[in-house]
């Protein structure tokens, strides 16, 4: 399935790093996110268990799309833990609510955000995920620090990117980042990067904590 029609141009670029920013990917992209080749080629049952997710924990998956980690992850965190699935596109959060009905899953809570603020309580997460979201972020740096308020002590935040490293990933430059670029980033905002797990076919698994106690 070819993704290029449903990604907007480029917003600029970090002033950290450099990096360019990619556009929104735009809700017609449902149809990509949701793609049967997905499991294949991004794994993500195997990038959800690399989570070491405990039941009761709350998770929030921050740009959720349609929803395709947040079904998974309701499950990891079981009946008691939480996720919150938030996204800055309302027609995104209607498919993720038609899931959510039609499992009956009593533990996902939708949150519609912005491009600075997450929707979020604070004080409220275990774990943020952001899979495939990060380098889309038109101001990363205001986000980083409105996600930063929701973690728990001791909470992580993961991020998940197709590695800039690996040419032949078939995914258009600016929606890359390697590892580099995100570390400069993050550590410029007060989080630690703790391991890169790279486990995945396509991905890294970059997995940071705050640095500066804020
Ligand atoms: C490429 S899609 C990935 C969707 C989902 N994480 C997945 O992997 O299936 C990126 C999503 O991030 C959302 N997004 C972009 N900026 C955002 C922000 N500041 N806050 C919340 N969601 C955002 C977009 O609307 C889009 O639905």
């Amino acid at each position: 399935m070819v993704l290029t029609a449903v990604l907007a141009s480029a917003q600029g670029t970090h002033p950290v790093s450099g990096r360019r920013i990619a556009g929104v990917m735009g809700h017609e992209g449902a149809a990509w996110l949701e793609r049967p080749e997905r499991e294949a080629e991004e794994a993500p049952r195997k990038a959800v268990a690399a989570l070491n997710i405990k039941a009761g924990e709350t998770v929030a998956d921050i740009g959720a799309g349609s929803g395709y980690y947040t079904v998974l992850l309701a499950d990891g965190v079981g009946p008691r833990g939480r996720v919150y699935a938030t996204d800055i596109q309302p027609e995104m959060l209607a498919l993720i609510r038609k899931k959510v009905e039609g499992r009956s899953l009593a533990n996902v809570e939708l949150m519609l955000g912005t491009e600075t603020t997450t929707g979020l309580p604070d004080g409220s997460v275990d774990l943020a995920l952001m899979v495939d979201v990060y380098h889309e972020l038109a101001q990363p740096q205001v986000f980083l620090q409105a996600v930063k308020r929701t973690l728990r002590q001791d909470g992580r935040l993961v991020l998940i990117e197709f590695r800039k490293e690996s040419p032949w990933v078939p995914i258009r430059e600016e929606h890359k980042m390697s590892v580099r670029e995100a570390r400069m980033e993050l550590e410029a905002e007060g989080f630690r990067l703790d391991r890169v797990v790279d486990v995945l076919p396509w991905q890294h698994i970059l997995v940071f904590t705050v640095s500066d106690g804020k």
